[in-house]
């Protein structure tokens, strides 16, 4: 069957899997083709165990795959046949050089642009997927559009705003659609190009239009202000523990006023992901690079402010465990950076865990989706730390248990029956205030919450 369109994603990734899953599904007139040059991941996405779990996306794998959506690695035909290509590719933060800890590392993004040049054999409209610095467009135009075959490229930005976990329900009804390119007749045809795509299941009013660098900035600006919420509240939690204010009541308060709304506003062990911090960081670094250094110290205290609550979590175990753990086991519910993904990427666990290894505590992790990425996290401890999928085992004969992933199954458990299997006085910290605090301390826990004044057996 001939296809309308051939539409190419570089990158298949957390990002490029499910985004180019879903308009396959939404779009069965175009091709939609997933390179990578990872081999093992291509041969997941073409198995039965996809490469990333993300709730409903084998199915609508399984329903487009051999029909209009291939997974292959074969970049170079994939390139030549495609006349839109998205580019997905990982844009870590810098480990070296100039701007290294802060910046975007774009090597994967720019060899990925000469590619894009040295396969083509036409003109093409190449969108930016990936999470970029404002006015990375310009460089893709100038190494694009140099070249002698007389080929122009269009660049057109279309942010990803999914979360993970809730990947397939984000990208099936979005909240907005950001497509920005320049405001040139070529440049506006490019971007009706990719709106187009979208108006296949994205109601119209959703589809917003802009100027390409409004759209890169946007993204950025985006993520920075939902982990502005969250630092904002975690560093309220503080003071809650030392006021016996509680911070779920103060959110829901102040949630309730229509111009601040409810969501991220849940105080946690703090935030991770792949995303906040190196978007974050990323835009620091553009506003030093532009003089603003205000602007770049606002936003730089809402990563310092989620470095501090993780610090804090683990000192709190510390100073209420006696002010020692060496020796003790403690049990970690949860590693994945949220619920509902096995992605460990920045998990506050991993700060957490590393925290309490290093004071010589004996870790036992538990978690239903990320137990191979926490041992892939934590390899450098040749000792001390276990990894079990059985909450119960995990829990055994363990001095303490520390919640830090909100998973349902934890919030199920029978805790009488972990109690009863700990050793006395059994500690209970929720990084994610997700259990029944009063019900776990008649139970006989100590319990330590975030935000919220401990619940203590002890008289003095
Ligand atoms: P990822 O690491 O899961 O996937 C990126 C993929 O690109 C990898 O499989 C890698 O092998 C591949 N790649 C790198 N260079 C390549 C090349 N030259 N040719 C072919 N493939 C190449 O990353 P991700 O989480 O999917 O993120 C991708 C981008 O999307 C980032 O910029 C990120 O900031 C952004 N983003 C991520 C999320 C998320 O939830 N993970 C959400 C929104 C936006
Ligand atoms: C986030 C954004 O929500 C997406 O819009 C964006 O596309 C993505 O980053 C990205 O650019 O990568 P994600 O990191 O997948 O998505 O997950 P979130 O649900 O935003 O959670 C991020 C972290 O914040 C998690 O550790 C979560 O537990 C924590 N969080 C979230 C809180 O501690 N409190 C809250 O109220 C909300």
């Amino acid at each position: 069957m001939g296809f309308e369109k051939n539409i190419l994603c570089i990158g298949a990734g957390y990002v490029g899997g499910p985004t180019m899953a879903m308009i396959a599904r939404k779009c069965p007139q175009y091709k939609v083709t997933v390179v990578d040059i990872d081999k093992e991941k291509i041969k997941a996405w073409n198995s039965s165990n996809l490469p990333i779990f993300e709730p409903g996306l084998d199915e609508i794998v399984k329903k487009s795959r051999g029909k209009n959506l291939y997974f292959s690695t074969e970049i170079e035909k994939g390139i030549e046949e495609s006349q839109i290509i998205f580019v997905s590719v990982n844009t870590p933060t810098k480990t070296f050089g100039q701007g290294a800890g802060r910046a975007a590392d774009l090597q994967y993004w720019e060899k990925t642009a000469r590619e894009i040049l040295a396969y083509s054999g036409s003109s093409k409209v190449v969108v930016e997927k990936s999470t970029l610095p404002v006015r990375t467009a310009s460089a893709m135009e100038r190494i694009l559009n140099e070249n002698s075959k007389g080929m122009r490229f269009e660049i057109v930005s279309n942010p990803e705003f999914l979360a993970e976990g809730t990947a397939i329900k984000d990208l099936e009804n979005p909240d907005r659609v950001l497509i920005g390119s320049r405001e040139t007749p070529e440049g506006i045809k490019a971007r009706k190009e990719v709106v187009e795509i979208y108006l296949n299941w994205v109601p119209k009013e959703k589809i917003i239009e802009s100027n390409v660098w409004s759209s890169e900035l946007s993204k950025l600006t985006a993520n920075a202000f939902l982990a502005q919420r969250i630092s904002s509240i975690n560093s309220i939690s503080a003071l809650c523990e030392k006021t016996e204010a509680d911070i779920d009541e103060v959110a829901f308060a102040i949630g309730m006023d229509s111009r601040i709304g409810p969501k991220y506003l849940k105080s946690s062990v703090g935030f991770g992901g792949s995303c906040f911090k190196k978007d974050i960081l990323n835009l620091v670094y553009i506003c030093e690079s532009y003089g603003l250094d205000k602007t770049a110290r606002y936003w730089e205290s809402v990563v310092d402010i989620n470095d501090w609550q993780q610090n804090r979590f683990v000192q709190n175990m510390l100073s209420n465990m006696f002010n020692t753990v060496a020796g003790k086991k403690i049990a970690i519910f949860g590693f994945a950076f949220k619920a509902n993904t096995g992605d460990t990427r920045e998990s506050p666990a991993i700060r957490v865990a590393q925290g309490l290894l290093d004071e010589h505590a004996e870790v036992v992790i538990t978690d239903p989706k990320a137990l191979e990425n926490a041992k892939k996290d934590l390899k450098q401890f040749k000792q001390g730390v276990t990894f079990e999928a059985n909450p119960y085992k995990a829990a055994k004969g363990a001095h303490a248990v520390a919640v830090l992933t909100e998973w349902d199954v934890y919030r199920a458990l029978d805790y009488r029956r972990i109690f009863k299997s700990m050793v006395q006085p059994a500690f209970l910290f929720d990084g994610r205030n997700i259990l029944d605090h009063k019900k776990l301390f008649e139970t006989g826990f100590n319990v330590f919450a975030i935000g919220k004044a401990p619940l203590k057996h002890f008289r003095y």
